[in-house]
């Protein structure tokens, strides 16, 4: 057995091994910043082999997301969809914690995949 196989502690939470996963956006949410099935299948693939997901980041106001299909939870109906994906990630062994998140001036409201040409430069100023 490796060190990265190993239960790992932090305080009250018990990770099965020492592999986490970082925040990644996925730009997969609804438009609403809901947890949406496509996002569910993209956590529950890596909650296998990982003690801890890091749930990407997730806005605190609607207007501060990094991109359109960030998630969020700056109002209380976004829980349940939330806890859904974490009741998913616990399913597969790993644990979850969620990166609450506001973009500043980082916030886009075009898709990664329309940033070239003049939106590129509204995108990445
Ligand atoms: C597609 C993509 C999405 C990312 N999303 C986030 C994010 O939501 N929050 C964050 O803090 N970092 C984000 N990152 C940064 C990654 O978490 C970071 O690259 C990873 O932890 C590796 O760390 P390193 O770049 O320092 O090696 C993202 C990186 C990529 C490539």
């Amino acid at each position: 057995m490796t060190a990265l196989d190993n239960e790992f502690i932090i305080k009250r939470m018990s990770l099965k091994n020492r592999i986490i996963l970082p925040p990644l956006t996925t730009n997969y949410g609804s438009s609403e910043g809901f947890v949406t099935d496509k996002i569910i299948r993209f956590y529950k693939e890596r909650s296998k082999d990982v003690g801890l997901v890091i749930v990407e980041a997730t806005a605190v106001q609607a207007n501060g997301r990094i991109v359109p299909g960030s998630l969020g939870l700056w109002e209380d109906s976004q829980v349940s969809s939330m806890a859904k994906l974490v009741k998913s990630t616990k399913e597969q062994g790993a644990l979850a914690v969620v990166q609450l998140n506001h973009a500043g001036s980082k916030i886009s409201d075009i898709f990664p995949s329309q940033c070239y040409g003049e939106n590129r430069r509204r995108a990445d100023p």
